[in-house]
C-alpha cells in the first residue's frame, strides 16, 4: 500500500515562476500552461496571483468528466486521486520508470511528468479502459499467456506503452520492441517475457 499523501499547499505566483525559469520567461510559460482564467488579482494588493484550481474536461476512458485541478498537479494525481483510477502507478514519481503510462490523445505519456492543467480537453486511455466489458484487450491476453508479469506493479505502465507502440507500429521487430518499451522499467527484470508478449499481442491483433 502507498504512504499517504501530504496535502499540498496552493502555489503563490512567485514560487510557482521560480520552478517555472522565473521572470518573463516563467509568466510565458504560466499563461500557456493555466490559460489566462487562472490568473486572479488578489484583493487589496493589486498583484497578480496563480489560482491554485481550475476545472478540466477530460475523456478519460471514453467518459466525459469535469474535475478541478490545482496548478501543481499532475495527470496521475486527477487520475488516481480525483477519478479513483489507480492502475497507472506512481513509482518513481519523477519521469523515469513509465509505471504511469497512460495514453494521451492516443500517444504515450508519462502521467507523473504532464501538469493536469495543461491537458484540458485531451483524451485519456488508461488501463482500466482497455477491456471490452469480460473480454480482455490483446495486450492484456498476451502479458497473461506469456507470463509477462511477475510482481505485476510495473505491469499497467507496460501494457499502456505496448497499446501505444502497436498503434504506431502494428509489426514491429524485436529491436523495434525493445526501443518503444526502453522507456519502461520492470524491476523484476522479466524483459524478455514482456517483449514476447508485445510479439504475441502484435499477431493477435494483426488476426483480428
Ligand atoms: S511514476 Fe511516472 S515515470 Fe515513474
Ligand atoms: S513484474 Fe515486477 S517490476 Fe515488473
Amino acid at each position: 500500500m502507498e504512504p499517504p499523501r501530504k496535502k499540498k499547499k496552493p502555489v503563490s505566483r512567485r514560487a510557482f515562476l521560480r520552478s517555472m525559469g522565473g521572470g518573463a520567461v516563467g509568466a510565458g510559460v504560466v499563461s500557456r500552461v493555466l490559460g489566462k482564467e487562472a490568473f486572479a488579482l488578489q484583493p487589496g494588493t493589486g498583484e497578480m496571483d496563480v489560482v491554485a484550481s481550475r476545472t478540466i474536461a477530460l475523456t478519460v476512458n471514453g467518459k466525459k468528466v469535469e474535475v478541478a485541478a490545482e496548478a501543481g498537479e499532475t495527470l496521475l494525481d486527477v487520475l488516481r486521486d480525483k477519478l479513483r483510477l489507480t492502475g497507472a502507478k506512481r513509482i518513481c514519481n519523477r519521469g523515469e520508470c513509465g509505471g504511469c503510462t497512460v495514453l494521451l490523445n492516443g500517444k504515450p505519456v508519462y502521467a507523473c511528468h504532464t501538469l493536469a492543467l495543461q491537458v484540458d480537453g485531451a483524451e485519456i486511455l488508461t488501463v482500466e479502459g482497455l477491456a471490452d466489458g469480460d473480454k480482455l484487450h490483446p495486450v492484456q491476453q498476451a502479458f497473461i499467456d506469456k507470463d509477462g508479469y511477475q510482481c505485476g506493479f510495473c505491469t499497467p505502465g507496460f501494457i499502456m506503452a505496448s497499446v501505444g507502440l502497436l498503434k504506431k507500429n502494428a509489426h514491429p521487430s524485436f529491436d523495434e520492441i525493445r526501443a518503444g518499451l526502453a522507456g519502461n522499467l520492470c524491476r523484476c527484470g522479466n524483459y524478455q517475457k514482456i517483449y514476447a508478449a508485445v510479439g504475441a499481442a502484435a499477431d493477435a491483433l494483426g488476426r483480428t
